[in-house]
């Protein structure tokens, strides 16, 4: 029978793992979904099979299971999926875990030494017809956009030459060209670095290699419509620990940050590197060029807020402790100097969002998530969600040029995952954004819709999920005409 898992935070509560794949045809729904809603939300969760081989290990290397909310004329259906990949397949046959710690093949059971080891459980993305299911160590799966059935592996008929491909991308809302890039591109902790191109119709039209500073998770870029912006922060890999069974990654605080901006349209041999202490960031909201100077938008902290990479680099820091704030970085490409100026701009956290329309070109609204803890419980600890410990508990709605802000809490047992973003048809309208609601005290989820300008307004629409939805690490909205 299958072992229990560890009563750790990554495997416990609301982080237990489900396991659930399943369909279930209109939700009971409080409100009304505006009927202008019509698509399909994708979310990426990692859901281990089966217990961890080593004991424990973190929430991230669960298997990925795909989630669907389909909206239709007010209506909303739900379906969820294991992706069926290499390494799912070998747990089920031998109905454990085979696989060893998170990232690292040398702790793997011998049986699969030397297979894949790819969950594809960080983020859904629909681009040139295909639903494709991303994590940052392997090439993507494509999945069935209406069945959510596993179709296979996509490399793009052969010619992505990275062994990588990131599980952030940035699509151009004028070209439909999808940007993205690889890291330890030719291997395991390797420096090389594979910057894409795929065309609106899927075709891969460009990459160029190029070497990072060192060896470095590199989870997330921004692209302007005049550059491409490569931070690189040290979460840093060797081989030597790997070998020994250690961790993947190790927080380096003395350790330089660099961040590499290429001219959008030149060979990465004119990359310009910038340098600045050591910093941690997981997500950028947007960028965009003004002449000679580039703009970056995000929440920065001081360490990973992730406990197992923490332990792993002798640091026990709080996530208040370690964030600095929601901040613009600039770089001005007409000086000579290699370092950037920094803004503070608002209350620290993450999984920043913008329109897509606005992304890449100067912009003003975006959409971000913090723990603040008024909306906390007054007594007792905040509750647990999600890899970072605390989950959110604050949609903040930030106009990036004044720092003027509006937020959203939905009480003190509740936490948010992810927002997505939902544009609207109607002239003037900023559409609306849809996010999982964890209701602790219930240990069931709901889904709320809120008015993107008007977030401090609350939910328009409750969808009720009859049971508790983990964690999404990402998702994404695809409009039904797009299907
Ligand atoms: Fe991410």
């Amino acid at each position: 029978m299958a072992k229990p898992f560890p009563n750790t935070m990554d495997f416990a509560g609301w982080n237990a793992p489900s396991r659930i794949e399943c369909d279930i045809y209109d939700l009971v729904t409080e409100g009304t979904v505006p009927e202008e809603i019509n698509g399909s939300w994708y979310r990426s969760i990692p859901d281990p099979q089966y217990s961890p081989m080593l004991g424990d290990d973190t929430f991230l290397s669960g298997d990925g299971m795909v989630s669907l909310f389909r909206f239709e004329n007010g209506h909303v259906d739900f379906k969820m999926r294991y992706i069926k990949t290499e390494r799912w397949k070998a747990e089920r046959a031998a109905r454990r875990s085979l696989y060893g710690k998170y990232r690292n093949p040398f702790t793997d059971d011998p049986s699969v030494q030397g297979k894949p080891r790819n969950v594809n459980n960080t983020t859904p993305i629909f681009h040139a017809g295909k639903l494709l299911a991303l994590k940052e160590d392997s090439h993507a799966m494509e999945l069935d956009p209406h069945t959510l059935e596993t179709i296979g592996e996509w490399d793009y008929d052969g010619k992505l030459k990275s062994q990588t491909m990131t599980a952030h991308t940035r699509l151009a809302p004028d070209s439909g060209d999808l940007y993205f890039f690889g890291y330890e591109a030719g291997g395991l902790v390797t420096k090389d670095v594979a910057f894409c191109v795929a065309d609106k119709k899927g075709n891969l039209v460009r990459e160029e290699w190029f070497e990072a500073p060192y060896v470095a998770l590199m989870h997330d870029f921004a692209v302007t419509r005049e550059h491409v912006i490569f931070p690189v922060f040290p979460i840093t890999a060797d081989l030597n620990r790997m070998k020994a069974g250690g961790h993947h990654w190790v927080f380096e605080q003395d350790k330089e940050s660099f961040v590499g901006i290429l001219p959008r349209d030149a060979h990465v041999k004119h990359m310009r590197w910038f340098r600045g202490p050591a910093r941690s960031s997981f997500h950028f909201m947007n960028a965009y060029s003004e002449g000679n100077r580039v703009h970056m938008y995000f929440g920065v902290s001081k360490v990973p807020p992730f406990p197992f990479m923490q332990e792993a680099s002798g640091i026990h820091l709080r996530p208040d402790q370690v964030r600095i704030g929601f901040v613009r970085w600039t770089f001005d490409l007409s000086k000579p100097g290699d370092t950037w100026e920094e803004t503070i701009i608002g209350p620290s956290g993450d999984m920043p969002r913008t329109a897509i329309k606005d992304q890449m070109s100067d912009f003003d609204i975006g959409y971000y998530q913090t723990f603040d803890p008024n909306n906390g419980p007054k007594n007792g600890p905040p509750p647990i969600a999600g890899p970072v410990g605390a989950g959110f508990n604050t949609i903040v709605r930030m106009q990036v040029k004044t720092g003027k802000y509006t937020t959203l809490g939905l009480g003190p047992t509740v936490t948010v995952q992810e927002h997505i973003h939902i544009p609207s048809g109607k002239p003037g309208h900023e559409g609306y954004l849809a996010f999982v609601c964890d209701m602790h005290d219930q240990q069931l989820s709901e889904v709320a819709i809120v008015e993107a300008e008007h977030i401090e307004k609350g939910p328009i629409a409750r969808i009720k999920v009859p049971f508790r939805l983990r964690v999404q690490v990402h998702g994404n909205w695809v409009p039904a005409e797009e299907l």
